[in-house]
């Protein structure tokens, strides 16, 4: 069956491993399957949900979209564009911000972790987010979305404002429920530093991740730093259960080499962790180095990236304006 995919990347830098397997890795893989169209949006009006230094922004937004295409999306073969470029973004926001309950928005884990202990100084924009999210997708009508496990509530989240809209407005399934897809394993990549923490952009120490942009002698070396324990190696899946910075580290080395987590235990289970560590950091060299090779190549040309953003928005708008003026006339407008 074909799909409609629509997935989305904040440009706050410092791409990661994380977003790598749990999202961007992904993409590639739907956009390889020709039944599928494929909508990817740097997500730049998210990001200033907390602050941005402007200058940095715009480098962000190229960067991110160097990644994109980079480890593989194809201007070709999908829609690659930042979001600022299509206003009906803002516009489908507004109406359906209208929609969603204040109750559900109170219930976002996601905003309770970023605005931290005074809320009150939280932005609006942080707050309301997550019916921005619902918007990106909504407009596109697009059937799967693509993330990784920390996005989930943001989705069911966009599904009930779907489906509140058609209720409210009897408007027949206008707007698509969209169906997560979030990977059964490793969709969520643990800080290398403490297994209980999700790697993250915003962590302190450059130490918990691998960046995208991390040469081979500071992923070697962050690999080798990477906090394991003194019990054995695993000799079953059960083994890991109590050991979150073991299994992460499973769990990305299987990821990456394409093999289940069953497998990489078998072939390292008489081994010693030096030897595991020492492959994983060859599997995540081999992935990153020729990723992080072309992000460089690309930043040498930002005109070219500005182009793929420009003809991507161009084709996104038709799209979306047409949604929102459909949106528009089921409101009374
Ligand atoms: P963002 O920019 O925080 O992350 C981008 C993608 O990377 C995934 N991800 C991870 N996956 C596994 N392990 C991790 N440690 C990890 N960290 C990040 C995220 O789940 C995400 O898929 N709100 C979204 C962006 C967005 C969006 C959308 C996504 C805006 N509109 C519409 C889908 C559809 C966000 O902030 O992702």
């Amino acid at each position: 069956m074909s799909k409609k995919i629509f997935s989305g990347v904040q440009p706050t830098g410092n791409l990661h491993l994380g977003n790598y397997i749990g999202a961007i890795k992904n993409f590639v893989d739907l956009q390889n399957q020709k039944e599928n169209e494929c909508i990817f949006c740097v997500v730049d009006l998210h990001a200033i949900t907390v602050k941005q230094d402007p200058h940095e922004l715009k480098k962000n937004i190229r960067e991110t979209t160097a990644t994109f295409l980079a480890s593989g999306i194809n201007s070709e073969k999908s829609i690659i564009f930042n979001q600022s470029l299509v206003p009906a973004h803002c516009e489908g926001s507004w109406i359906l911000g209208c929609v969603a309950r204040m109750g559900w928005l109170n219930r976002m884990t996601q905003f309770k972790e970023k605005a931290g202990k005074d809320k009150e100084k939280a932005s609006v924009g942080l707050y309301i987010y997550p019916v921005l999210m619902a918007a990106d997708i909504l407009l596109y009508d697009a059937t799967h979305v693509p993330v990784g496990e920390d996005q989930k509530q943001h989705l069911e989240l966009s599904r009930d404002i779907a489906q509140k809209f058609n209720l409210d407005f009897r408007s027949n399934n206008f707007l698509k429920v969209p169906e997560p897809l979030i990977q059964k394993n490793f969709s969520r990549i643990m800080s290398l530093k403490d297994g209980k923490k999700k790697m993250s952009k915003s962590d302190p120490s450059d130490f918990s991740r691998i960046n995208m942009r991390d040469e081979k002698d500071i992923i070697v070396n962050k690999i080798k730093k990477a906090k394991t324990d003194t019990d054995p190696m695993p000799s079953d899946e059960e083994h890991l259960k109590k050991r979150p910075e073991i299994e992460n580290l499973f769990g990305i080395y299987s990821s990456l080499s394409n093999q289940s987590l069953k497998n990489t235990i078998n072939d390292f289970s008489n081994k010693n962790f030096s030897v595991f560590k020492n492959k994983l950091a060859e599997v995540i060299v081999g992935k990153i180095s020729p990723i992080s090779s072309e992000i460089r190549k690309l930043d040498k040309d930002p005109e070219f990236i500005d182009n793929v953003l420009r003809s991507g928005a161009e084709k996104a708008e038709k799209i979306a304006k047409n949604k929102v003026k459909e949106l528009k006339k089921i409101v009374g407008f």
